[in-house]
């Protein structure tokens, strides 16, 4: 997005303030379907806990995307946003038997990630087809915290499990319309996506009763200029070929699906910030910005790299290094050493790759209120959430008589 758009929506929405740019979620999404054209039949399942603004949702939903959603409580904005329930997938872990059949109830495809539940399932929805979460024992994700595909994970049914789960399905009867993985978030490397391919497909031809098999997600975006991503063209046809090898192999010809978050949302969002404090200290001038954790955990939790650019100064000839940190009683660093046009007290900073995971992961700590978030879209803004106001965090409390 141009600089003068985005200082001008701060300027009329305050800071600090979420900024999407829908055209971005759009060209992805079109990336994706393109990348993956030689499939037949492929569906792309926004993960929806990456951002679940019921506009965005909305955005997806009128591109044809369908929804993959963790929660009953994704389930049911997902539904709110207009979504098919033939679109709404539902993949959580580790949830109560209860939430199930609720969603059951609702109509949504189910996806079963342990042995307890396939089980039960199969005895209480024999002819209710389920999906089921295979952990293909492969290492992959940018970060420790968001690999979840390896033998240690609590995510999905092992594949070393595979005679259970067949044991299971033959002796309930239930039906199996589909496989699922998915292996981490932030993998750039194709090769980790093949090796569980592969896992995945053999793991296919246990079942006779496949219809679709759910490769998950965990593509990488580019956090920087020259930064390395997953190369989704490449892997479209790498995989694609194979997937369609396959389909001839297995006799029929299966849906092809993946569950993009950050693919689709991350490089659309900024979080934009005011500069409350330029700190000089003897090794380090900090800015102080009015954000911090409690809006953009991503740094803090991952050691994530989010590129910082000050959006008020666009004189590259005056630059400093900085170290760009929050306001909250932690050790809340957005961003060391960074090299940035000079910053002023009341400057704005355009915090980038904040669409996913950003607001989603957002919180009160300190008692701060969640910021509004605006979203562009074919040449119009929209105030898509207001900022949260003093009642938002009194709102639930019981004011007792002590
Ligand atoms: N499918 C499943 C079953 C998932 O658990 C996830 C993400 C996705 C799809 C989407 O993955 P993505 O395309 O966004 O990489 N909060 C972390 C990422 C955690 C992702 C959790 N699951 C972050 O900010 O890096």
């Amino acid at each position: 997005m141009e600089r003068e758009h985005l200082l001008s929506l701060t300027e009329e929405y305050g800071s600090p303030l979420y900024i999407y740019d829908a055209n971005k979620i759009e060209s992805q999404f079109n990336r994706m379907v393109n990348a993956f054209s030689s499939v037949n039949k492929l569906k792309i399942n926004y993960a929806v806990k990456a951002n679940t603004n019921i506009s965005i949702l909305k955005v997806l939903n009128n591109l044809n995307s369908g929804a993959d959603a963790v929660s009953i409580q994704e389930v049911k904005l997902c539904l709110k946003a207009g979504f098919d329930v033939s679109d709404i997938f539902f993949t959580p872990s580790g949830i109560s038997f209860k939430e199930i059949e609720e969603a059951v109830t609702l109509g949504v495809q189910v996806t079963l990630d342990n042995l307890t539940v396939l089980k039960k399932y199969g005895e209480k929805f024999p002819t209710i087809p389920a999906c089921i979460r295979i952990n293909p024992h492969v290492m992959a994700g940018g970060h420790s915290k968001i690999s979840v595909g390896h033998v240690d994970s609590k995510f999905g049914i092992s594949i070393s499990q595979l005679d259970n789960i067949k044991e299971i399905v033959a002796h309930t009867k239930m039906v199996v319309n589909g496989l699922h993985m998915h292996t981490g978030s932030d993998i750039s490397n194709i090769d980790a996506f093949v090796e569980a391919t592969e896992v995945l497909l053999n793991a296919v031809k246990q079942f006779d009763t496949i219809e679709f098999v759910d490769f998950g997600s965990g593509f990488k975006v580019p956090y920087k200029k020259g930064d390395n991503e997953t190369n989704i063209e490449a892997m479209g046809e790498i995989i694609g070929k194979r997937f369609n090898e396959f389909c001839k192999e297995y006799g029929r010809d299966l849906t092809l699906l993946f569950e993009p978050g950050k693919f689709l949302v991350s490089e659309s969002g900024n979080l934009m910030v005011k500069v409350n404090v330029v700190k000089p200290t003897p090794n380090i001038t900090f800015i102080g910005v009015n954000s911090g954790l409690n809006h953009l955990i991503r740094p803090m939790m991952y050691d994530a790299y989010h590129h910082i650019t000050n959006v008020s100064n666009n004189n590259e000839t005056q630059q400093a290094i900085y170290s760009v940190v929050g306001y909250i009683c932690e050790n809340d660093t957005f961003g060391s050493n960074r090299t940035l046009n000079k910053v002023s007290q009341g400057n704005i900073l355009r915090i980038h790759n904040s669409g996913a995971y950003s607001f989603s992961m957002a919180s009160n700590y300190n008692s701060r209120y969640r910021p509004a978030e605006v979203m562009t879209y074919k040449g119009k803004d929209y105030l898509i959430r207001e900022r949260e106001t003093f009642e938002d965090l009194t709102r639930n409390q019981i004011d007792i008589e002590l």
